[in-house]
């Protein structure tokens, strides 16, 4: 089968596109044709070695994490997964599986749903890791009608989801981007937009009830005085310090620190689905690659920082 492989830790010139072995499926997983699959920031930073203590050093690599695509064997105990079945989900790189930008895949069930009537496989794909990084966070900020919310990055993976789901749920949107994705921010329900290349977030006037930054661009200790009494700060950026800080921020009853990560839990995963089927969540697919030029998708990506996501069709 062909697939995008690393040899070594790098920038994009070290993916290569080579003839593989198909994949032999193993107990308790599943193999699965892959339809298409997108980019997010952990495919680059796994590719330049940034989270090499997880992903080790061991090549080559199969780089990819969200996907769809058809179940071709299934060896899953719950006997949920069918030969046949379309599904959509996350290939765990971290914790060492098969990635999805390969025509096929070995993968365990945990992050594997099917397919539900009313989503079409490319907009499942874009949503999983974005869509539920921005759906873990937002869980934990409470209530959200008639809250006035700040959300930092908004036209990105995370962001463009996270605003939505803010606009679909009353809260009163305040977007932070560059110039160029302004539009798009309104259009996804945000009431004011902030280019953040000609306005100091931090020295703003306005206070907020929920700041969500989805570009981990923000720091708590200086977002504190735009917080409202109470006001949460929810960051998508991960790591001990900010678990410590984030710990400490609510024992104090009064400002605190969130983090939202990508967790997949089905809870998440059936509220994600609902949005998008009865709230009209949806993600942005703003460039679609063939599966020959998914190093030209990572140069998107990481150089041109489009909105929403970037798709990749993997079967022709
Ligand atoms: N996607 C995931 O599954 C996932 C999971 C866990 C954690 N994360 C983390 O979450 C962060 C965002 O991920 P993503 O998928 O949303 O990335 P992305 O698609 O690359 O979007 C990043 C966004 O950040 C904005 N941005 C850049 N510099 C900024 C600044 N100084 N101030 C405000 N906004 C700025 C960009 O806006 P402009 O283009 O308008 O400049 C862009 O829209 C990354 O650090 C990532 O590692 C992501």
């Amino acid at each position: 089968m062909k697939a995008w492989v690393i040899t070594k830790y790098g920038g994009p010139e070290v993916l290569e596109m080579r003839e593989v072995e198909k994949p032999k499926n193993s107990k308790g997983k599943l193999l699965i044709e892959v339809e298409y699959a997108v980019l997010n920031p952990y495919d680059y930073k796994i590719r330049n070695g940034i989270a090499k203590l997880m992903t080790g050093n061991k090549f080559p690599k199969i780089l990819g994490g969200d996907f769809s695509g058809t179940i071709i064997e299934s060896n899953d105990s719950n006997n949920e997964f069918k030969p046949g079945q379309s599904v959509y989900g996350f290939a765990n790189i971290f914790m060492r599986e098969q990635g999805s930008l390969a025509e096929f895949t070995t993968i365990s069930p945990k992050y594997v749903r099917h397919l539900p009537d009313g989503i079409d496989s490319k907009h499942a794909c874009a949503i999983t890791s974005a869509g539920l990084t921005a759906l873990n966070g937002i869980r934990k900020c409470g209530k959200l009608k008639d809250k006035k919310v700040l959300v930092n990055g908004a036209t990105g993976g995370v962001g463009h989801i996270a605003t939505q789901i803010f606009s679909a749920n009353g809260s009163v949107v305040i977007a932070v981007c560059s110039s160029t994705n302004m539009k798009t921010a309104e259009e996804l329900g945000a009431e004011k937009v902030i280019d953040y290349t000609k306005e100091d977030i931090y020295s703003g006037n306005d206070s907020y009830d929920i700041i969500f930054d989805a570009a981990a661009k923000l720091k708590f200790s200086k977002v504190k005085k735009l917080l409202n009494q109470k006001g949460i700060y929810c960051t998508t950026e991960e790591g001990v310090k900010v678990m410590l800080t984030s710990a400490i921020s609510k024992l104090k009853f009064s400002k605190s620190m969130m983090i939202s990560g990508f967790r997949g839990t089905k809870v998440e995963f059936d509220e994600m689905e609902d949005l998008m089927l009865h709230k009209g969540i949806k993600p942005i697919i703003s460039y679609n690659f063939p599966f020959t030029e998914v190093n030209d998708a990572f140069k998107m990506l990481e150089e041109n920082r489009p909105s929403g996501k970037v798709l990749i069709k993997v079967k022709n």
